[in-house]
């Protein structure tokens, strides 16, 4: 199948930058949204973005070349009509990305892939909205997708080969790198991950353990993340955090929803897009990287912020979903984390690891234990660099 025009519903935060990358590859995109307002603010952040990439040398085409390719209109019928591939980024609620594929479905011609951006819904339950389940997928992308060089790659219960293999070579023409999810589980690799870090932090601040801002100062200064787990969080939306939560905890994921968090939903507190979040911003949409002393950074052991997402990491693993390869490979790709979290946790030490998850135990209530990988790393003494072997040799 040649892929020409490509269909990006949604223009927030995600499908503009989608709607991008997708424009730099040489692809015809039509952007859609609901008001002709969000579709001119996507412009003008796809322009900015594209003149920063092209001061840096990081495309060749002029700015106005690449933005040349893309339509933006209100209109779905005539975004979807003609596309070969669709890229879903509309908000993270099951029924309206069902409402979406199910318009997709009828509109788009036969050979036309649907593919979803969702941050944790599984794919086959949106994929029953259509009637062409084997030409639906999960293809997630990483905030800024520009920048981020990671799609995660999700394959429903009914996906095709051919469709897995049409997608790979997109993402390929993308000039993305790619993880395979074995199962399609809510959250897949990265968000389960990355909400057992948020959820941490969230709830060590809302115990009075640490502040936001030392656990900030701990993720960048110390582990050297490009960013602090409420920085991040900012970043790319609380909204979508809460959602996230919500979708996975419904199917299964066992956790507490930490109360500020909650909070800041409920006040519309949603991070840089509304001006405030855990920080405060110039204005809505207006980024500023949050000024975070370094001196805190010695307040907190890092192994107890990571500790819950290296078991969820651990259960991945042992569960199959991913390889470990994959797993470190998607954290580094997908969050800037500077190694894996596996590595996080030999350096760490797996004795540590687990006394920190029965600490959080008692503090956060969510009543998590350590994983049975874990236990039984303990058990044989695989504890780390240490001890010479833990999840790698050393
Ligand atoms: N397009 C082009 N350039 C951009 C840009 C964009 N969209 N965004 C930022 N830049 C530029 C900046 O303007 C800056 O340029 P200058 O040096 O000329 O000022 C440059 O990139 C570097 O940016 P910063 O100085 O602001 O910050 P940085 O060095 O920390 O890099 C980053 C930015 C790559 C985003 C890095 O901070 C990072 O990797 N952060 C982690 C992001 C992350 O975890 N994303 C995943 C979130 S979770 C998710 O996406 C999944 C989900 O489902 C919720
Ligand atoms: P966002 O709120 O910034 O943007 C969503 C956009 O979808 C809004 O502009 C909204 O007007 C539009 N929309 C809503 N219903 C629509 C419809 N029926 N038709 C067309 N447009 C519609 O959200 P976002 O952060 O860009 O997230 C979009 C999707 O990507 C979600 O599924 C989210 O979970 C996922 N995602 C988000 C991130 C992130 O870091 N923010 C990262 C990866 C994936």
């Amino acid at each position: 199948m040649e892929i020409r025009k490509i269909a990006v519903i949604g223009a927030g935060t995600m499908g503009h930058g989608i709607a991008e990358i997708c424009a730099i590859a040489g692809f015809y995109v039509s952007l859609n949204d609901v008001s002709e307002d969000i579709l001119k603010n996507a412009l003008s952040r796809i322009s900015w973005s594209l003149e920063k990439l092209y001061e840096k040398k990081q495309i060749k085409e002029e700015p106005n070349q690449v933005l040349s390719r893309i339509k933006t209109t209100v209109n779905i019928k005539e975004t979807l009509e003609n596309a070969d591939f669709m890229i879903e980024a509309v908000v993270e609620d099951l029924d309206v990305k069902k409402d979406v594929f199910s318009k997709a479905d009828s509109i788009m011609p036969k050979h036309a892939i649907l593919a979803s951006n969702t941050s944790s819904l599984p794919i086959s339950e949106i994929a029953e909205a259509t009637q062409r389940k084997d030409k639906v997928i999960g293809t997630h992308f990483f905030n800024p997708p520009v920048l981020m060089k990671l799609v995660e790659i999700i394959k429903g219960k009914d996906t095709s080969e051919d469709t897995l293999k049409e997608t790979l070579a997109l993402c390929k023409k993308l000039d993305k790198e790619i993880v395979i999810v074995n199962k399609d589980i809510p959250g897949f690799i990265v968000n389960r991950i990355l909400a057992r870090v948020v959820n941490t932090a969230c709830m060590l601040v809302y115990k009075g353990i640490a502040t936001v801002e030392d656990i900030d100062a701990v993720l960048r200064y110390r582990l050297n993340f490009p960013m602090g787990v409420f920085e991040v969080s900012d970043y790319s939306g609380l909204d979508v955090f809460y959602f996230i939560h919500g979708i996975m905890t419904k199917r299964g994921f066992k956790a507490r929803l930490c109360p500020i968090l909650e909070e800041k939903f409920k006040n519309k507190e949603f991070g840089v897009k509304t001006g405030k979040g855990f920080y405060t911003y110039p204005a809505a949409g207006k980024y500023q990287k949050p000024e975070i002393p370094k001196e805190k950074a010695t307040k907190l052991d890092p192994a107890i912020i990571l500790a819950l997402a290296i078991n969820e990491a651990a259960y991945l693993l042992r569960e199959g979903i991913a390889t470990k390869s994959d797993i470190d490979k998607a954290v580094m790709l997908g969050l800037g984390y500077p190694k894996g979290i596996f590595r996080f946790a030999d350096e760490f030490g797996i004795d540590r690891v687990v006394a920190a998850i029965e600490r959080l135990k008692e503090i956060t209530e969510e009543g998590i234990d350590p994983d049975p990988l874990l236990i039984k790393m303990m058990e044989q003494n695989k504890l780390g660099i240490k001890t010479n072997e833990g999840f790698y040799k050393y």
